[in-house]
């Protein structure tokens, strides 16, 4: 067992089956296209979480999936924000189940979080069904293509604006420039997850 949780947690982090099964269907059913693989999860979190003093900022954390994983594979803090009330409500329903105490979810848009609070984030690519309906989780919120720009406009300026030494992990990333002060320092699963410092 990690040394992180309750007792019997480490079979859910067993495999994406088991993890996903926490959730009601119509969530875990969501899951193969809109939460991070249990290995990607890890692979980011242990990056972006190096030792019990690191703050993680989840954007868009949807039901927690990324967040949970992380404070299972990595020490610190995992913060997710994420404008559905219901993922919400049914992530910390399973954080709370899990014995997380380093995970908390929270309800709202990320334009309101201040990133300056935050020693690393995670970036699913959390945007894209504001310009491709198709992929949309569901039709609770307004999506448009003003809203990816505007979104995205505010995520690439709080970047590069981030303290030096800021840890950025970016999976299925369509925003093509990350800010020049980010150096790459890996890339993982088929170029998919990206693993950045700020360097200046
Ligand atoms: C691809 S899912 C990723 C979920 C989670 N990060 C994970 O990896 O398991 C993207 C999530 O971002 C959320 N989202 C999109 N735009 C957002 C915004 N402006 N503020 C907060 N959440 C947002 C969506 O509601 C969705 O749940």
């Amino acid at each position: 067992m990690s040394q992180f949780e309750v007792e019997g947690a480490e079979d859910v982090f067993s495999s994406d089956a088991a993890f996903d099964a926490l959730y009601p269907i119509y969530i875990s059913s969501l899951s193969a296209i809109h939460w991070t693989p249990l290995e990607v999860a890890a692979k980011a979190a242990v990056f972006l979480a190096p030792d019990e003093d690191a703050r993680v900022l989840d954007i868009g954390s949807g039901v927690g999936k990324f967040c949970i994983a992380g404070a299972h594979f990595a020490p610190g803090h995992f913060t997710g924000i994420e404008q559905r009330a219901n993922f919400v409500k049914a992530g910390n329903k399973v954080a709370r189940q899990l014995g997380m105490e380093r995970v908390s979810l929270q309800h709202g848009n990320f334009m309101e979080t201040d990133l300056g609070a935050y020693t690393g984030i995670y970036f699913y690519n959390s945007f894209h069904e504001n310009i491709v309906h198709d992929d949309a989780l569901d039709e609770k919120i307004e999506l448009s293509s003003e809203l990816y720009e505007r979104y995205t406009d505010h995520l690439l300026h709080e970047l590069k604006h981030m303290p030096v030494g800021t840890r950025l992990a970016t999976y299925w990333l369509s925003i093509t420039e990350i800010p020049a002060c980010y150096r790459e320092q890996g890339s993982y699963f088929g170029n998919l997850l990206k693993l950045w410092i700020k360097e200046y």
